[in-house]
């Protein structure tokens, strides 16, 4: 099994830093065994941490998430996220209960705001934080929030509880590491870092392809490699296919030289100035 790197959130547990996407489960009930199988081989292989929404499939991810946790509840950190507008105090809590039913248990272990909408950021964090006295969530957390907002977040009442900002990092998407990341890591607020092969658009990339054969890796792997590499940076690649999450787990074990990183910074430059946090 590969050995998988951990960060511990500020709340105090440790999740694997290479975890398991969902988005576009759920819709495609010909697909389910396939993605049911996906995720469990990542359980198997250590990717214990899966994240989720009750955007995906609206509810449909959920439904499958649910299917492949059954019975091993314990062995996982369950991630999913709210609608922004569905994140006034009460609704992030009816929302919670909604999506609990859908996973069939009774606790998410990190519950995330997705987006910010227009709710205030306040009355979402009282939700939030009624859910975790609850007990019905372990932690919270933001999505697609820059460094602005995390700064208007610091600002509510028990804003600072936030122990997780998940946005769009990748190879290709490099943004964050002017500001974002090491606001981030100053705080130990985790970075989740969605889309970590860019949906697959990274793997045609030839500079990758070129550094990858060297090493018998796969573009996918020396992509997620680069990610494992940053403290605080969680990686949830998706994949509905188990061969390919076995070759995603298998990333953790790359060992690139330095000289292949300078290489790499050299095809995918580190950004000079501030970039507007991107999105997909
Ligand atoms: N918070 C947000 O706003 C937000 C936004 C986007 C994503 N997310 C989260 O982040 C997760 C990951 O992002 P993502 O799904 O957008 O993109 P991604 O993980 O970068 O890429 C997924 C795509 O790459 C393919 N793939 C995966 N591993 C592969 C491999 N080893 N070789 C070749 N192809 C491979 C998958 O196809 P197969 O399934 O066919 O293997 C799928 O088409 C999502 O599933 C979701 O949980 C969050």
């Amino acid at each position: 099994m590969p050995d998988i790197p951990t960060v511990t959130l500020a709340s105090g547990q440790s999740v694997p830093a290479l975890g398991l996407g969902t988005w576009n489960m759920g819709d495609d009930s010909r697909k389910a065994n396939a993605e049911i199988e996906s995720l469990k081989r990542g359980l198997d292989l250590g990717m214990t941490l899966i994240d989720t929404a009750e955007m995906y499939a609206e509810g449909g991810a959920e439904k499958i998430t649910g299917e492949a946790i059954a019975g091993r509840r314990g062995e996982v950190f369950l991630v999913s996220k709210v609608y922004p507008w569905n994140a006034s105090r009460q609704g992030v809590i009816d929302a919670c209960e909604r999506s609990l039913g859908r996973l069939k248990t009774d606790r998410l272990d990190l519950y995330l705001l997705h987006w910010r909408g227009e709710h205030p950021l306040a009355e979402t964090v009282a939700g939030l934080e009624e859910l975790q006295r609850a007990g019905k969530i372990g932690a919270w957390g933001v999505s697609n929030f820059d460094v602005a907002d995390m700064e208007e977040l610091m600002t509510v009442p028990d804003g600072k509880n936030c122990v997780a900002n998940q946005v769009l990092y990748n190879l290709s998407r490099r943004g964050i590491e002017y500001d974002l990341l090491p606001w981030c890591q100053e705080r130990g607020i985790a970075v989740m870092a969605y889309s970590p092969i860019e949906q697959g658009r990274l793997l045609r990339n030839d500079k990758l392809i070129q550094i990858s054969k060297a090493y018998q890796a796969t573009p996918a792997q020396v992509a997620l490699a680069f990610l494992l590499e940053r403290e605080g940076v969680i990686a949830i690649p998706k994949s509905a296919n188990p061969d390919r999450v076995a070759e995603n787990a298998a990333a953790a074990e790359l060992d690139i030289s330095d000289e292949d990183w300078a290489a790499i910074d050299t095809a995918f430059p580190p950004p000079r100035e501030k970039r507007p946090l991107a999105m997909i």
